[in-house]
């Protein structure tokens, strides 16, 4: 059964007017940059799908391919943010290449589902500070102890579903949350560009052969 829907918000998204409540986490500007980077390397990446981890109401990959074309996967563990992600896409003419699939990430995929781009914006709050996001949902920004449970569950994910010559583009906080999560090893995913914006830090590695 689908979720109520009718006292939504909206707000404007690059291009896209997107639907929201305080159900999920509010769209924030600043991440149409991670939408437009992974808009890019869609360019250069493998013939095949696009994955959105952590989709909330689905805008940052509703961004890439509006602007990039591909076949797109999203998928978030929050039955409403789902609803809402199918519902933006519907709205924006994009709901034929969109799939959402409710689900924890580290259990929603197939073994053998592969995709060319990844795009993943995980919870990647420390614990101890949610409390400084109280508008916030605490499932949309929690993110453990030091904010990277997640996120490494995704470049887990990410390492295990990329095609080789593919990239994950993955969102965390802080510089030294990227530094933390880059000095542990990642088999099968070569650290290449960092990106520190105000908002956030966005993070691109590559799936080597
Ligand atoms: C930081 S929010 C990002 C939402 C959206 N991308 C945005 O920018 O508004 C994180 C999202 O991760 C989802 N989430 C948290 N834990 C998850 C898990 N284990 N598997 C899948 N999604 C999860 C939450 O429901 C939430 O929608």
């Amino acid at each position: 059964m689908s979720t109520p829907l009718s006292s939504a918000e909206t707000i404007d998204f690059g291009p896209l007017r997107i639907r929201y409540d305080e159900r999920v986490l509010r769209p924030r500007p600043w991440t149409t940059e991670q939408s437009l980077w992974a808009a890019d390397l869609v360019a250069t990446a493998p013939e095949g799908r696009i994955l959105e981890l952590c989709a909330g109401a689905g805008q940052i990959g509703l961004l890439t391919v509006s602007v990039a074309p591909r076949p797109l996967l999203c998928v978030d563990a929050d039955r409403v943010a789902c609803d809402y992600a199918r519902r933006n896409a519907d709205e924006a003419g994009l709901g034929p290449l969109v799939e959402v699939r409710q689900g924890r990430l580290e259990e929603a995929l197939d073994d053998d589902e592969r995709f060319a781009v990844v795009i993943a914006d995980p919870p990647w709050v420390p614990r101890d500070e949610i409390g400084r996001f109280p508008e916030d949902p605490v499932t949309a920004i929690d993110g453990g102890p030091d904010g990277l449970d997640l996120a490494r569950a995704c470049l887990r994910v990410a390492a295990r579903h990329l095609l080789p010559g593919g990239s994950v583009i993955l969102q965390v906080g802080t510089r030294p949350q990227v530094d933390r999560l880059t000095a542990e090893p990642w088999p099968g995913l070569r650290l290449a560009e960092v990106r520190e914006l105000d908002g956030g830090v966005l993070v691109r590695l590559d799936r080597t052969a």
